[in-house]
């Protein structure tokens, strides 16, 4: 099954996020993160590192189930 309008290789999971970079890698600093974060996962985001809610597009179109990794604090 090809996903995607941009299809580079189907064997890739980025197809989209800094192509040009050999690994990307992104740094948040915890103290940035006020009480939750969401950080896409299905590497489509157009505000990457964070969710943006277009795994749903993704979802849809592919018939996958991927979702962000929410990050938050414990409530005290
Ligand atoms: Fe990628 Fe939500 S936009 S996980």
């Amino acid at each position: 099954t090809i996903c995607g309008k941009r299809k580079i290789n189907n064997k890739r999971v980025n197809n989209k996020i800094r192509l040009n970079e050999a690994k990307v890698v992104d740094m948040v600093d915890i103290e940035d993160i006020s009480e939750k974060a969401a950080f896409c996962r299905c590497w489509k985001s157009k505000n990457w590192p964070y969710c943006d809610g277009t795994h749903g597009e993704h979802n849809k179109e592919c018939s996958d189930n991927v979702g962000p990794l929410v990050v938050s604090r414990k409530q005290k």
